[in-house]
């Protein structure tokens, strides 16, 4: 089967981001020029999805607005003949169907999932979590779906965390998966949500993108609040593990988590150096700064 939804949960506060999050999306924080979330759109849409879930909540307006046409903006950028700005923003609402579904609460990231339920139906997707913006070529979704496209399994995306940052993730206990992938496919064989530095089974997190069965559905219904109270999407993984065969792939890619202070401006200055106009300049700037 093919992987042609894409979830993005989207209602979460943006708490870690505040006052910047009061009145905006944290979404919507832009990378040099560009929202965050579009990132991970452009990325889904790159690997061969055709059809984004956007999964929001109260004070979520301007991602619906960002993804829709504006009638008044592109009429006065045909107006001032900007056509390469008339061409940047209709890029951004010709992307794609965008469907919405409101999460009525913030309950937890497993519940921003379920809530998709119906829009995605009996067939396999993906979840990207928009905080983790992954340069990657390909894109690190299509690398997943090459292996969804062998195995049939859910996938997560997973990468190296050294220390005590360990306790900030989803945790995966694997086993090797017999060297298929180049050795970057395992097989999962449990997984615990934020655990402490002690008690994580190995350095292996969760990073922001999954392949899952529709069977999830099923097993994020019955779970209970789980780690900082809110309903888990790796418990509800845990359960599918009972019953389906799951596997972790090491992606290849540089991820930054744009959902942290520092992330996002590492984000925002590595982003800027790869920029054809601004590199250069920017370049220059950061050298002549005393550090
Ligand atoms: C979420 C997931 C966690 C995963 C992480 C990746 O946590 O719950 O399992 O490792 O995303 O970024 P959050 O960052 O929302 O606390």
């Amino acid at each position: 089967m093919r992987i042609r939804k894409a979830v993005f949960p989207a209602a979460g506060l943006g708490t870690r981001f505040l006052p910047a999050t009061k009145a905006q999306p944290k979404e919507m924080l832009p990378l040099v020029d560009k929202p965050i979330i579009q990132y991970g759109v452009e990325e889904a849409l790159a690997s061969g999805c055709d059809q984004i879930i956007i999964v929001t909540g109260r004070g979520k307006q301007a991602i619906e607005d960002h993804f829709d046409v504006s009638y008044e903006l592109e009429r006065m950028l045909e107006d001032r003949k900007k056509t390469d700005l008339l061409a940047i923003v209709r890029h951004i609402s010709d992307l794609i169907h965008v469907a919405y579904v409101r999460q009525k609460e913030a309950m937890g990231l497993g519940h921003a999932v379920l809530t998709a339920r119906e829009l995605v139906g009996e067939e396999p997707f993906a979840v990207l979590l928009a905080d983790d913006v992954i340069d990657a070529d390909p894109p690190c979704l299509e690398q997943m779906i090459r292996v969804f496209e062998e195995t049939q399994c859910s996938v997560l995306a997973t990468q190296i965390v050294e220390g005590e940052a360990i306790s900030a993730y989803g945790v995966l206990d694997v086993k090797p998966a017999d060297g298929r992938f180049q050795g970057r496919l395992y097989e999962i064989v449990n997984m615990v949500e934020k655990p402490r530095p002690e008690e994580a089974p190995s350095n292996l997190a969760i990073i922001g993108r999954y392949i899952l069965t529709p069977a999830v559905f099923n097993t994020l219904s019955q779970i209970q609040a789980g780690a900082g109270g809110e309903l888990q999407l790796t418990d509800g993984m845990r359960l599918l593990l009972k019953q389906e065969k799951m596997y972790a792939y090491v992606y290849e890619g540089r991820r930054h988590d744009t959902g942290d202070k520092l992330g996002f401006l590492k984000a925002t200055v590595e982003f800027a150096l790869k920029r054809e106009d601004l590199g250069e300049p920017f370049r220059r700037y950061l050298r002549s700064l005393k550090l």
